[in-house]
């Protein structure tokens, strides 16, 4: 494959002619496929069927506790389904409290909550002049979407291979009183696969914040996907702890990925002044979450290393399916430089960076010929990519077959989208 960026004018007609012929003949096959978002496809959620099985009319509903999982109460959740998620966040199971079924319903929740009500003594954000939030991008589309849900004023921080520009983050946080959050997806963040170094998370566990009501959003949602060897992060509540900054991390995670999307077990894990005002909320929404549902959830899950023994069923799904994507860019595009792409160890994602100007172009084709990928620009604050280059696959949900037509699709549209823009620049 020849380089694009090299080709005179006259090469680049004749190979777009190549290209759109190429492009046409899958026009004509009629696809439908989705490569949008990162569902567990139904190989993935099948592993899981089993723990519908674990609590039936015949079964006694007892927490380890003597709790009767079928009545009210119990609000932080059953003892032992803390302590797994205690081990899977590597905190005390004291500061943890389970959800719902969904770890971003929790977030919506903290925000929704901070909004209204007052932390660490300061005014609640609805009532002061102006809320910022720092989201490292690209970055996870509906993080993003609840700050602006909420009216915030959302400030890119440009991610490096490490995690976000300490710099920049330090810079804002610490002379910036309007600066209240930052959102974190700390290992194999959405969309890059990105693990956080332990620099940087030693320089977010010492922020001075200008603002008394800045809070660190640690989204884990991740901690337990590898597609190799697990990576280990450090522990930013100990982190946080040593510098005396207990209050500034609130930490989340589900099993959405791990047994059901739709009916996992999310949890929140946080300290001192956030747990007292979040339980006091929590208090006033339920009287208790599904503890019938975290009951089938530890039955089946049993402990961590079990866990884990699971995951590796969801990697062995996952693992081939990431590796065609990457070894068909590799093949494709080794020596064209019109594509870069990031090789994640974990998550859900592949990120893809096209010719600047170029993306949404190539979601369009895409689109034209069948094949839905996520919207250009929705890895950034606002959905607005200043460079019009990053797209996010996900290719978790489609088979191998359709994950490996789809692919060939969306290659030819990146190669057609560069070649008009270099058509078009090259007068
Ligand atoms: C970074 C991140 N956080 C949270 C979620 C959603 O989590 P949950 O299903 O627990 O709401 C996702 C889903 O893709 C995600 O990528």
């Amino acid at each position: 494959m020849k380089n694009y960026i090299n080709m005179s004018k006259k090469e680049l007609i004749e190979e777009k002619e190549k290209v759109m012929h190429e492009y046409q003949k899958f026009k004509s096959l009629g696809l439908k496929l989705d490569m949008s978002r990162g569902k567990p496809s139904k190989e993935q959620v099948n592993l899981s069927m089993d723990m519908l099985d674990v609590i039936n009319s015949k079964s006694d509903c007892i927490s380890q506790d003597g709790i009767d999982c079928r009545n009210y109460g119990i609000l932080e959740g059953l003892r032992e389904i803390r302590k797994l998620f205690s081990d899977m966040m590597g905190v005390n199971e004291d500061d943890i409290i389970i959800g719902g079924n969904s770890s971003l319903n929790m977030m919506f929740d903290v925000i929704s909550c901070f909004m209204t009500h007052e932390i660490s003594g300061e005014k609640p954000w609805l009532k002061q002049e102006k809320i910022k939030f720092l989201c490292p991008s690209p970055g996870y589309d509906r993080h993003f979407a609840i700050c602006e849900y909420f009216g915030m004023e959302l400030i890119p921080i440009k991610m490096n291979s490490d995690g976000p520009d300490m710099n920049k983050v330090e810079n804002l946080v610490e002379n910036d009183i309007t600066v209240k959050g930052i959102w974190c997806v700390p290992k194999y963040s959405n969309p890059q696969g990105i693990v956080y170094s332990d620099e940087v998370i030693k320089r977010l566990s010492s922020l001075k914040p200008k603002a008394k009501d800045f809070r660190i959003f640690w989204d884990n949602a991740y901690c337990v996907h590898d597609l190799e060897e697990s990576v280990e992060i450090l522990n930013i509540m100990d982190e946080c702890v040593k510098n005396g900054n207990e209050e500034l991390p609130i930490l989340f995670s589900s099993t959405s990925k791990i047994t059901f999307p739709g009916a996992g077990i999310s949890a929140l894990a946080c300290r001192g002044n956030n747990m007292d005002i979040l339980k006091k909320r929590f208090s006033m929404q339920t009287i208790g979450y599904d503890k019938i549902n975290q009951l089938r959830h530890i039955r089946y899950l049993k402990n961590l290393d079990n866990l884990k023994l699971h995951m590796l069923k969801h990697r062995n799904i996952l693992k081939p399916k990431f590796e065609l994507v990457i070894s068909k860019l590799r093949k494709e595009f080794e020596e064209n430089e019109i594509i870069k792409w990031d090789t994640p160890k974990g998550g859900y994602f592949v990120s893809v960076y096209v010719m600047n100007g170029c993306a949404k172009e190539v979601v369009r084709l895409c689109k034209e010929a069948g094949v839905i990928i996520t919207n250009a620009g929705a890895t950034y604050p606002y959905g607005k990519d200043p460079f019009d280059s990053n797209i996010r696959l996900a290719p978790s949900y489609p088979d191998i077959k359709e994950l490996d037509k789809a692919m060939d699709l969306f290659m030819i549209c990146v190669k057609l989208a560069a070649l008009n823009k270099l058509i078009e620049s090259n007068v």
